[in-house]
């Protein structure tokens, strides 16, 4: 017998509000951070033209991430748009954009005046895929942007023989995948370019901020270039070589930034250790839910979020599909707040406007069968996970949580 659930009235698995499991995110900020910020504070040299901790914490970020060069920036967003304007792209390009992701991928394209290609993407992992990627291409494509969703690394030996075969250029989107790696590469040197997020939500953050990286050192002066107002590294202050943005973040969000690498891996084990007890419990349970699948080539998903497939054998709009929203509402009185996810970018009608979409099947499954828990949940105490399967496994064995149900 099913115990009563909280939805109804009865006591909820875990406390709601006060004396719930649930880190915050951020987590308090540390001595080294508190120290670095009143050094800044000082010093006086509050932007990256005359202070250096911007220019250390982007060395560091990109040797982490496998890269010669970084850049910081104001945001993941203007990060991606600067990218694909050191490329040249503009009106008349077209840029491959996965459905399934923040709006801000598109939006970095649509900025520039060129047209985001909307693709689908895999029912199964929510990842731009070959297929999805052939079917996307045409004359007037430019560039082709992946997507490390969540911090699970796009399938790179799926999209870069098309690319390389083309001569069009890679960005990743790698705003949620802080410490990710594909076939033990680290995410932010897969492709040609890479643009991170520092944005609140993310697992490293100061609030906003962003970083490019590039394994090639000549695009990292173009880049660095193009996000300080056309200068050139090496040349005079008032010599500017090419039309270029300020993109410079301050050094206030460095200091916060640079003893955070320190405990990124840590942070990353932890949230993986979460997911593993979590799936581990589902599984024991019999629950038929499921954290979606990593690519193969997988080395480190960093569990930005932790993305959970209701109906991984079946069609989630089916009549026995799970009512996504009533699961929502249960879990939440449970004391488990998830999030539905995104829309797929085919379905925002300010994107579908600008954008060329194609058909998107995949990503109308994904989107209708996922859930998420979000990173600050996956800080939680491992015991919490063995919990929280309990909490999907009553939930959804509850006859509501289908929509056939009478
Ligand atoms: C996948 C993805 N791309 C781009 C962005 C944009 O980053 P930002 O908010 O720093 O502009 C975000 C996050 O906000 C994101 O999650």
């Amino acid at each position: 017998m099913t115990p009563p659930l909280a939805i109804d009235g009865a006591a909820p698995l875990f406390p709601l509000g006060e004396g719930s499991p649930w880190p915050s995110w951020p987590p308090p900020a540390t001595e080294e951070q508190r120290a670095l910020q009143e050094e800044v504070l000082r010093s006086g040299r509050w932007g990256a033209t005359s202070g250096e901790l911007c220019h250390t914490f982007a060395q560091r970020f990109a040797e982490r991430h496998g890269c010669v060069s970084g850049v910081t920036t104001v945001n993941g967003t203007v990060g991606l748009s600067a990218a694909l304007a050191a490329w040249g792209v503009g009106p008349g390009d077209e840029v491959v954009v996965p459905a399934y992701t923040f709006v801000a991928s598109a939006t970095a394209v649509a900025m520039l005046g060129a047209t985001p290609v909307i693709a689908d993407v895999d029912p199964h992992d929510g990842h731009l895929s070959a297929q999805t990627l052939q079917e996307a291409l045409s004359e007037k494509t430019r560039a082709v942007m992946v997507v490390h969703i969540a911090g699970s690394p796009c399938d790179m030996d799926q999209i870069l023989p098309i690319t390389r075969e083309r001569g069009l250029p890679v960005l990743e989107d790698a705003a949620q995948a802080h410490g990710a790696s594909y076939r033990g590469r680290p995410a932010g040197s897969l492709g040609d370019a890479a643009s991170f997020s520092f944005q609140s939500s993310k697992a490293m953050t100061a609030g906003e901020g962003g970083i490019l990286t590039t394994p090639d050192a000549e695009l990292g002066e173009l880049l660095w270039s193009v996000c300080n107002v056309g200068r050139s590294r090496r040349g005079a202050w008032y010599g500017h070589e090419r039309i270029g943005w300020n993109l410079r973040m301050t050094e206030f969000q460095a200091a916060i930034l640079l003893p955070w690498l320190d405990r990124l891996d840590e942070q990353i084990t932890r949230r993986n250790a979460f997911v593993d007890a979590f799936s581990d419990g589902l599984a024991r349970r019999g629950v038929p839910a499921r954290v979606a699948p990593c690519p193969e080539g997988t080395t480190r998903d960093t569990r930005h979020l932790a993305m959970i497939d209701l109906n991984p054998d079946s069609d989630p709009t089916a009549a026995d599909g799970t009512t996504k929203d009533w699961v929502l509402q249960a879990l939440a009185a449970e004391g488990v707040p998830t999030d539905a996810g995104y829309p797929g970018l085919h379905r925002i009608p300010a994107i579908a406007e600008v954008s060329r979409c194609l058909p998107a099947p995949g990503t109308d499954r994904f989107c209708a069968s996922t859930l998420w828990l979000r990173q600050n949940l996956l800080m939680a105490d491992p015991e919490v996970a063995d919990q929280t399967a309990e909490a999907f496994s009553r939930v959804l064995s509850d006859p509501r949580s289908r929509s056939n149900h009478e």
